[in-house]
């Protein structure tokens, strides 16, 4: 029967807006006989592992618990916004100044970032975004009618943005630089250094620095990821926006938990849009959560060698002709082999036929946009899988050349 039409008109944001991508990979992935063995995913960045033991024990008890029923302060449960204090000292240094003020939790850092884009800009400005861009990002302001300023990055730069170029992207209408270090679909992690004149030039400018930094757990070198919260002058409170999900990192994308942290000028017209988004944050997973936050930082940090050691494996087995440009945390972003064959295609063709759940550059970008030179990436995600799955899908991207009678070269 044919869907009955609307009798009223829809938001023409939402009508401007891109169907959400990653469906339409799993369409492709439905043609599949199975004929190579079972199908691989590593389409999407979601966690491989159950989250620990001692975190499941916590939530169980948590959901039955009387005082996990009603509504929380719209900014999250006390108790895990002064848990995640010590927390942001060990990641982020000794000098790290924060306090429970700094903080809201919210329902997972999608809502995170919708509710700081709401907090600080109106339909018709404009945000910078670094392409290739989480498409989430991207749609988000869309919806709102709020002009995205693409800010192109390149494989030879290692895909990390410039901070010349994106200063002469800004405007009186600009409000926002949007960073995501480590990078989704890059992988790249930006140094301290290039985060520290991203920092400078947006203060400069007056707008604001919106840093997602959702995979900073699975960052495996020493060093802090950035020193912007140690600055003895406090100045990150004026135009800093950290955003933080409990997702990847605790193994929770379902039950929703991400944290904005910001100064408290910030804080408060933020506290507004989330008690209309939120009301509050869910309450089961900040109640379990909060007294174990540190004594799951062991696990957090396992799981962060895991993946490194994955992408060693990746490196090693994929394909001659693939070449990895950047990657780290999750993800990969690798440059096929086959000119002029556009990357949905390519990857319409490995899922349907090799069994190889992959997503095309062109979902992180303005794909109308996109120049043949420019589609030629492939984002792998090293996150949902094992070391075994790994190979069984490098074994066969190294059949893209029989099975579809393609060759491989091109610049
Ligand atoms: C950069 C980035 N931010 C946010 C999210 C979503 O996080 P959450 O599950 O907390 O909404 C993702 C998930 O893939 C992501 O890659």
């Amino acid at each position: 029967m044919a869907t009955p039409r609307l009798s009223f008109k829809l938001s023409q944001g939402v009508l401007n807006t891109i169907d959400p991508p990653i469906p339409l990979a799993y369409t492709w992935a439905e043609k599949y006989t199975l004929s190579r063995g079972p199908l691989l995913d590593l389409s999407q960045g979601v966690p491989g592992t159950p989250p620990q033991e001692p975190l499941r024990a916590a939530l169980a008890e948590a959901s039955a618990a009387l005082g996990s029923f009603g509504y929380c302060p719209a900014e999250g449960e006390p108790a895990l916004r002064q848990a995640m204090a010590p927390e942001m000292r060990a990641l982020y240094g000794d000098g790290t100044d924060i306090t429970p003020d700094d903080m809201a939790l919210t329902a997972g850092c999608n809502l995170a970032f919708v509710a700081a884009i709401m907090t600080l800009a109106d339909a018709g400005d404009e945000v910078i975004l670094p392409v290739p861009w989480y498409f989430n990002h991207q749609m988000t302001l869309s919806m709102l009618n709020i002009t995205t300023i693409p800010l192109k990055t390149r494989p030879e730069d290692g895909f990390t943005p410039s901070v010349s170029e994106c200063k002469a992207l800004i405007t009186p209408k600009t409000r926002a630089i949007v960073l995501v270090t480590p990078n989704n679909p890059t992988g790249a992690t930006y140094s301290p250094a290039l985060i520290s004149q991203f920092s400078q030039l947006a203060r400069a400018s007056g707008v604001a620095l919106i840093m997602d930094e959702t995979y900073r757990d699975f960052i495996t070198t020493a060093a802090p990821p950035h020193a912007l919260f140690s600055d003895p002058a406090h100045t990150w409170r004026t135009h800093l926006i950290h955003l933080f999900s409990f997702s990847k990192s605790y193994g929770v994308p379902g039950h929703r938990l991400g944290l904005v942290v910001a100064g408290p000028a910030f804080q408060k017209p933020l506290r507004t849009v989330l008690d209309t988004l939120q009301i509050c944050p869910p309450r089961p997973i900040q109640r379990a959560l909060a007294p174990i936050l540190g004594a799951l930082r062991p696990g957090v940090a396992d799981t962060a060698r895991t993946l490194a050691a994955r992408h060693a494996v990746f490196a090693a087995h994929l394909p001659a002709g693939w070449a990895i440009r950047s990657s780290g945390a999750y993800y990969a972003f690798v440059r096929h082999p086959f000119a002029g064959r556009a990357s949905a295609d390519v990857c319409r063709r490995i899922a349907a036929e090799l069994g190889v759940v992959l997503l095309p550059g062109a979902f992180f970008c303005d794909a109308a946009g996109l120049t043949a030179a420019d589609d030629r990436w492939v984002r792998f995600s090293v996150a949902n899988c094992d070391d075994a799955r790994i190979r069984a899908a490098c074994e066969r991207l190294a059949l893209c050349e029989d099975v579809f009678g393609w060759e491989r070269g091109g610049a």
